[in-house]
């Protein structure tokens, strides 16, 4: 299901309706929703930078350490065993909620950034050579950049930019001249975290397919808000971070499909990624191994797996349908602010809505609702390439999920007109 805009000619929305799905009760499994903010209720709408923790993922955290914290994978003792085995249900309850064929395509790092970087350090250091090209997109996030920029400077590769247009959607069109021999990878954000754009990462993984060229998906901001199905999509890797998801900071996951993961180099040297060692050779443990090097952020994976397990006890349907209805309330309420201007207008959109207001810098916006309890974001979101494009230093931010109610929109939209009020 897609995500669209409210179109301006249509009747108000007046109420926000999933059946079996209720917002109220929701939040109570959230024990932060009930924290005030400088005596108000928070209203937390920055769900793109992190998501809040349900109590579920909190006790499992806290029961790790209070019942069987242990090292994994090297002891023969009761609890270590038993971590073990939780970490690898983790690993397993991850493959499934993202269909891949094999618990091995898993690849447990510390989030979306550490998963590009070993990407471009092993596949990429591996298999291309000088001259070769990297196609990325304008909007992509600066962890989507940098790590291709490092390595196309160590071996002197050149990146292409796929370009956006001025509501914030790729152009698609112009990827095929973009492609040539020399391209090795295609890499693109599947939601941008500063547009709320939903790519079609489909047409893209075709175009590059017929091709023959590899695509890295970057699922930091679709893991949450989309269903994915890497066996569907057929993408060579797909990256996403636990804290997006409703799980701890930390802990994220490489997929690749798993010829690609053996044919890659270690990214790490250390302990469980070696199957033997001496100062004359080391063999390489298999995967998933092989790429989770040293003590992992064990308690971080029990975690992850929790939220993915509370998050589909709540139903992606479910999640989709509301965060859908909350966007294009959303849209509608804050395009009734004359002063307000939305900077990115895609038609297949995520519940993120950037902003900007007269000429107001944002860090005063912030500011200002912070003072009501709201928390947005303001700043350039890692994507100063979008910055540029709109011709703005910075928006304002809101990023909302399944736990943000009609109300809390209500109180940003009234927060807002006071921001005006006080600057005009
Ligand atoms: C689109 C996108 N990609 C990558 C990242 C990086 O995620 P992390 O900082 O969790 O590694 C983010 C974080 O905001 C993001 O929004």
């Amino acid at each position: 299901m897609r995500h669209s805009i409210v179109i301006k000619d249509k009747k108000p929305i007046q109420e926000i309706k999933v059946i079996g799905f209720d917002v109220y009760k929701i939040r109570e499994d959230f024990p932060i929703l009930s924290t005030l903010v400088r005596g108000k209720p928070l209203i937390y709408l920055d769900n793109a930078a992190t998501t809040h923790k349900p109590q579920i993922v909190i006790h499992n955290v806290s029961n790790f350490y209070a019942t069987y914290n242990s090292n994994i994978h090297r002891g023969v003792h009761y609890l270590s065993e038993f971590a073990t085995r939780k970490y690898e249900i983790a690993r397993k309850t991850i493959r499934k909620f993202i269909n891949a064929q094999y618990d091995e395509e898993i690849i447990f790092l510390r989030g979306a950034t550490e998963a590009i970087n070993l990407v471009a350090q092993t596949y990429g250091k591996k298999n291309f050579k000088e001259g070769d090209e990297i196609i990325l997109t304008e909007m992509e996030h600066h962890s989507n950049i940098v790590p291709w920029q490092i390595l196309a400077e160590e071996k002197n590769l050149k990146l292409r930019v796929l370009p956006i247009d001025d509501n914030g959607e790729l152009i698609i069109d112009e990827l095929q001249n973009l492609i040539n021999s020399k391209t090795k990878l295609i890499s693109v954000v599947h939601i941008s975290n500063s547009l709320g754009t939903i790519n079609p990462i489909e047409e893209i993984i075709r175009i590059a397919h017929s091709n023959n060229i590899p695509v890295l998906i970057d699922g930091a901001q679709s893991i949450q808000h989309l269903k994915i199905d890497v066996k569907k999509l057929d993408c060579e890797f797909f990256v996403f971070s636990g804290h997006k998801i409703y799980g701890p900071t930390g802990i994220g996951v490489l997929y690749g499909k798993k010829h690609l993961l053996e044919s890659m180099p270690p990214y790490q040297g250390g302990g469980d990624m070696i199957k033997s060692v001496s100062f004359e050779k080391t063999i390489y443990n298999d995967l998933p191994y092989k790429f989770e090097a040293g003590t992992p952020n064990i308690v971080g994976a029990i975690g992850l797996a929790e939220a993915i397990k509370y998050f589909e006890s709540v139903g992606i349907e479910y999640i989709m349908n509301y965060e859908n209805q909350l966007l294009n309330y959303a849209t509608e309420v804050l395009a009734e602010i004359k002063e307000l201007k939305i900077i990115g207008t895609a038609k297949d959109k995520a519940s993120v809505i950037s902003f900007v207001l007269k000429d107001i810098h944002p860090h005063d916006i912030g500011t200002i609702v912070d003072m009501d309890g709201i928390a947005i974001r303001t700043g350039h979101h890692c994507t100063e390439p979008v910055m540029k494009h709109f011709g703005v230093p910075a928006t304002s931010r809101a990023s909302l999920c399944f736990y943000n109610t009609k109300e809390e929109i209500d109180q940003l939209a009234n927060s807002l007109i006071k921001v005006i009020q006080m600057f005009s």
